[in-house]
């Protein structure tokens, strides 16, 4: 079987991260037996680019009990988990294509032997392995019934090509789903970049100037847990909606040239380039933290910093520091890279049960529908969302109440009114 892991003698440490992800999973392990029942995705190929994480472990394992046969490969150089890949290859036989660290050249050599395997279904995050798709291994795409896309940057990326009348198979937007937005960009993203910064930096979040560039689910869910943890939360914003409902929500508004003067921790999630960019970094306090939670290294000018003529170097493991001015450092966290991936080990399994039972419904979708399919972004239907959230509810015991025959009559009529 051809791999490519970091060190294959990692794999029983993998494991056990594995397992322990696996039992805050429930909704991840129905699947998987009812894809086991009913042999869902029998002898289907599948191409799945993403976090390599104890949790996407779980999501491979859940596909492979379908019957399929899945390869893998890292949707970001410095998000692997080199444990959880050598474990995927050593005991469970998945070929693994992922090394943390890996350079741009490695990334991209990696998502081409993913795409060797010539899957039929492809599950991406940020759209690079659907990209290659529709350009240098656009003779490929033919053979594929549909992808499945995970965040709101590749969701962006592919409506785009969409627009322009490019797109080459359908794509369901995993992203799009209330099922994967509420929960994962919101409360995982919110405590995992906390949890980034944290054991990158061990700073004290209480009393300290938290800005949060960008008030989508992602930034709502950051801002949150700062505040939770005693900051002084501040947002940026371009979207006049959003930053009405950052106010209203009790946290202070400004342009990022204000915050750059007076912000402690830094934070983008926007899913845009140069948010913090040489506009700001000489302006910043002394030993200002900057750390990027949205899915490209684009968000915070890194390229820019590098070419600064200061100083220079490693402050803490995944902590660098670049004299921007005399007498004036900033510590970037993870190289601007997703801190919570970077930094952290991501999100909690309980939050990424969700997503991926999304990412695995919306597998079996594609197969059930391949034939009916058009080139189209799809949502995940609202019933299989429903029924995620009610496995989900159930594996924790909590019931809600069902409508009454009178109820849904009156919520389904016109007739009654003053
Ligand atoms: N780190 C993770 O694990 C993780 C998880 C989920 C999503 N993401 C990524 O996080 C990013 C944000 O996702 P989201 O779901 O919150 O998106 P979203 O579209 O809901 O929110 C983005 C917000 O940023 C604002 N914005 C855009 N440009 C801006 C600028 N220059 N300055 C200030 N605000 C700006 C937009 O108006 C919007 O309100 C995306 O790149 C997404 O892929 C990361």
């Amino acid at each position: 079987m051809k791999y490519d892991v970091k060190n294959i003698k990692l794999a029983e440490k993998g494991l056990k991260r594995i397992k322990w992800a696996a039992k805050e999973m429930p909704v991840l392990r129905f699947i998987a037996k009812q894809f086991k029942q009913n042999k869902t995705l029998k002898k289907i190929i599948i191409g799945a680019c993403l976090h390599i994480t104890a949790e996407t472990a779980n999501l491979m394992l859940t596909l492979k009990e379908g019957g399929a046969k899945v390869f893998l490969c890292a949707s970001n150089p410095l998000s692997t988990q080199d444990d959880v890949a050598a474990a995927l290859v050593h005991y469970f036989k998945i070929p693994v294509f992922a090394k943390r660290g890996e350079n741009r050249k490695t990334f991209f050599t990696h998502l081409n032997l993913v795409l060797d395997s010539r899957p039929q279904i492809v599950i991406d995050d940020g759209a690079d392995l659907i990209g290659l798709l529709h350009t240098v291994r656009a003779n490929q795409n033919k053979t594929i019934w549909g992808g499945c896309e995970e965040t709101t940057t590749g969701v962006n990326r592919l409506k785009s090509l969409n627009k322009s009348g490019k797109l080459q198979f359908p794509i369901v937007a995993v992203n799009d789903s209330q099922i994967k937005y509420l929960f994962d960009n919101r409360y995982g993203t919110g405590q995992s970049t906390i949890d980034g910064i944290i054991r990158a930096t061990n700073i004290l979040i209480a009393g300290k100037k938290f800005v949060v560039a960008g008030y989508g689910w992602v930034g709502r869910g950051i801002a949150a847990r700062a505040r939770g943890m005693g900051a002084e939360v501040i947002i940026t914003e371009i979207n006049p909606i959003r930053a009405l409902e950052a106010r209203m929500d009790g946290f202070a508004v400004m342009t990022m040239e204000v915050a750059t003067l007076i912000g402690d921790i830094f934070v983008t999630a926007t899913g845009n380039r140069n948010v913090i960019d040489n506009r700001h970094f000489v302006k910043m306090k002394n030993g200002a933290i900057l750390a990027n939670a949205g899915h490209f290294n684009v968000e915070i000018d890194v390229k820019n910093l590098e070419t600064l003529k200061g100083k220079k170097e490693e402050a803490r493991t995944g902590v660098k520091s670049y004299q921007v001015a005399k007498d004036k450092q900033v510590y970037l966290i993870g190289e601007g890279r997703l801190v919570n991936l970077a930094a952290a080990e991501g999100h909690p399994s309980a939050v990424m049960d969700l997503s991926f039972a999304g990412q695995a419904k919306s597998v079996e979708f594609i197969v059930k529908n391949k034939r009916k399919l058009k080139k189209q972004i799809y949502n995940l239907p609202f019933e299989v969302e429903s029924e995620i959230a009610q496995i989900k509810l159930d594996s924790v015991g909590i019931k809600i109440d069902k409508l009454t025959a009178q109820q849904k009559e009156y919520m389904s009529g016109w007739e009654t009114g003053t």
